[in-house]
């Protein structure tokens, strides 16, 4: 997978993609990633990228050019098909894991990072192909969501995490338990199928020690026995789905 990013401030991105998981995606030749400066397709002297808005108002607008300019180029470079283009942008759809997912398999993407009061409209209707938002908030750019929206993609990549079945078995997965009880799985699946189906948040993990400062961990987990265990996570993760997050249950 390639992803091209294009934003006024490369330098943002400079920490995030250098550690851990999304370093490793990108050594072992999993995943791609570059950063462009928008201006360096700026036209004039002065490197300008953006203006001010017609009919008046504040702020400014990011110009059409610049971002034609840097797609197509990036656009006529890709190796297979054509890019998907996002822009990320308050406006856009909400992102989740069902959207992660989605583009997860995308060959190509580019990601615009919005700035200033907006984009022209035109770039909007003739050049992306999503808008993406992380949420019913507004920051200052589209950068720390497109790091959002890269880290959770890129760790959805086949070979990016060692044990894959991680990624089946978390939050906002359908709660699927072919990670515990495998041999059992169909089985399972006939039970309940309808509480499977569900959206569940994760449940509680505990790891050693057993006892810390007088708070235990819960007996269910040290008993050995797999299905009461399977039971008890299933009991707690719909608990906590709906103390936190009753709507994904409706
Ligand atoms: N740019 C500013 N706020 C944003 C948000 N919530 N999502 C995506 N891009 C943004």
């Amino acid at each position: 997978m390639k992803i091209d990013i294009l934003t006024l401030f490369p330098k943002m991105f400079r920490g995030p993609f250098d550690e851990s998981i999304i370093r490793r995606a990108q050594s072992k030749g999993l995943v791609e990633i570059k950063i462009h400066n928008l201006r360096d397709w700026a036209k004039d002297k002065r490197q300008t990228v953006d203006d001010r808005p017609f009919g008046g108002g504040t702020g400014m607008i990011l110009m059409c050019q610049p971002v034609f300019d840097a797609v197509n180029e990036l656009s006529q470079k890709a190796k297979s098909q054509k890019p998907k283009v996002v822009l990320l942008t308050p406006q856009g759809k909400t992102f989740n894991q069902k959207i992660a997912r989605r583009l997860a398999k995308t060959e190509n993407l580019i990601f615009v990072c919005g700035h200033y009061e907006g984009v022209d409209e035109r770039i909007r209707k003739y050049l992306i192909d999503e808008e993406i938002s992380i949420g019913d908030y507004v920051l200052t750019g589209g950068e720390l969501p497109a790091m959002i929206v890269t880290d959770t993609i890129i760790r959805l990549i086949p070979g990016v995490l060692k044990k894959s079945a991680a990624t089946q078995n978390e939050s906002f997965s359908y709660y699927d338990n072919t990670y515990y009880h495998s041999k059992n799985r169909q089985k399972e699946k006939n039970k309940d199928i309808n509480q499977l189906k569900r959206k569940l948040l994760e449940f509680p993990q505990y790891t050693r020690p057993v006892n810390f400062k007088g708070w235990k961990v819960p007996k269910i987990l040290l008993s050995g026995n797999h299905k009461e265990i399977e039971k008890w996570r299933k009991k707690e993760a719909l608990a906590r789905t709906k103390t936190n997050r009753p709507d994904l249950l409706r």
